[in-house]
């Protein structure tokens, strides 16, 4: 992640120094920046000389005293709060007292790394997604210690290198992560249930819905070891709330090694060139299970949205810029809501609740309310 970023802010025009404890790390990082733009110059996007201005924008450096002249410095090292938490207060003693110290944390809140600065005022969560050069959003989250001008000039500096920002409370998965469990989640619950198999519920979601990838497609592309981690990890963070409980399909699979595309073998098969080994089409698919599936994992994802714009984790903007641009979703979840009806979604989520009685089902109070107010997101 850390190279991408570099590379989105030398394109940018910065200055960029990129640290690594690991010189193999940054030996990496600049040979595969060269095949990055050297592709970028076969297909025309930049020229020679671009290129030559991008490498030569980044200074691969090996000491945390070499950031000593950054106005601002983004982590984006292992995932792991003491060290994270190490490297903040050691950073802190080099650089300038008005430069901002952010991270690029997925997981981790940004009030326990704030907490190892002498000034926690300077530091903010800054999270790109992978790719960051080609993903369009960036969550900007502020810790409760941030100040508000760090806020300002880090959404300004984001906006200026051409990124969509979508400001998120330093709550669990922030927007992203948190909004798209039921996508998975509830996939593998229709599973698990015996409701139809992975191959059905893709298509439904990817026939009905316009996603470009079906949930299992999905899970296999990310690596169902790392998908489950996030999942496991927002679920303990949220003490346990059932909406987010993991799956015993999806850790069996982990465990198995059966990860996905990268060991060619998870949900689905995959040949040499990590391509799908279809073994049945679905020409003949029962249309009223597709949409019994679709309906249902798209009712949760809206509820998802509408909880998390109830708790003020973002503006109802945001939250659709977040889930339309960093996980390339066909639709807003909020502007879908007002698209199905608010009272559709209300009932969905009722009638969910009233054959499962689980909390998982609950409807979101903001749904509820507006509802009865008769009003719309947008
Ligand atoms: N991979 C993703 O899809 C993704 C997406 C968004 C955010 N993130 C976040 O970005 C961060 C990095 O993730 P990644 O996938 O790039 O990890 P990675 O393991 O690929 O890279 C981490 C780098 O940090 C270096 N490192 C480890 N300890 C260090 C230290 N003490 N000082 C300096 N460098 C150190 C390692 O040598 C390595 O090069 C994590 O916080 C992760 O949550 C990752």
């Amino acid at each position: 992640m850390g190279s991408g970023i570099a590379q989105v802010a030398a394109t940018a025009g910065c200055k960029v120094s990129l640290y690594d404890t690991s010189l193999e790390a940054l030996d990496k990082a600049k040979v595969s920046l060269n095949k990055i733009l050297t592709r970028l110059v076969e297909k025309e996007r930049i020229d020679e000389a671009e290129k030559k201005r991008i490498q030569e924008s980044i200074n691969y450096v090996n000491h945390l005293k070499d950031l000593a002249s950054s106005r601002i410095t983004i982590e984006a090292i292992i995932e792991n709060l003491e060290i994270k938490k190490k490297v903040f207060s050691t950073l802190e003693t080099y650089v300038s007292e008005d430069c901002i110290i952010a991270s690029n944390t997925s997981s981790l809140s940004i009030a326990s790394i704030a907490s190892a600065l002498k000034k926690p005022e300077r530091c903010i969560g800054i999270h790109f997604f992978n790719p960051a050069p080609l993903m369009q959003l960036v969550e900007v989250i502020p810790a409760i210690q941030t100040a508000p001008e760090v806020l300002q000039k880090s959404t300004q500096l984001i906006s200026d290198w051409g990124k969509t920002v979508a400001v998120a409370k330093d709550t669990p998965g922030f927007i992203v992560n948190r909004v798209a469990r039921p996508f998975y989640g509830e996939a593998l619950r229709i599973y698990e249930e015996g409701i139809a198999d992975f191959t059905t519920i893709d298509f439904s979601l990817k026939k009905l819905g316009g996603f470009k990838m079906g949930p299992f497609e999905l899970m296999d592309f990310i690596g169902n070891d790392v998908n489950y981690t996030v999942t496991e990890t927002v679920f303990k963070a949220f003490y346990f709330d059932p909406r987010y409980k993991p799956s015993f399909t999806q850790k069996r699979f982990s465990e198995a090694g059966y990860l996905g595309r990268k060991t060619g073998k998870g949900y689905y098969s995959y040949d040499e060139s990590g391509h799908i080994i279809r073994d049945k089409t679905h020409d003949t698919i029962n249309s009223e299970l597709a949409q019994q599936i679709f309906d249902r994992v798209l009712v949760m994802l809206i509820n998802e949205a509408a909880d998390a714009l109830f708790l003020n984790v973002a503006s109802a903007t945001d939250i659709d810029n977040a889930m339309t641009k960093g996980v390339n979703y066909p639709k807003g979840l909020l502007a879908w809501a007002d698209e199905k009806g608010i009272q559709w979604c209300v009932e969905k989520m009722d009638e969910l609740y009233r054959n499962y009685h689980e909390d998982r089902y609950r409807c979101s109070p903001l749904l509820r309310k507006m509802n009865k107010e008769n009003k719309t997101f947008f």
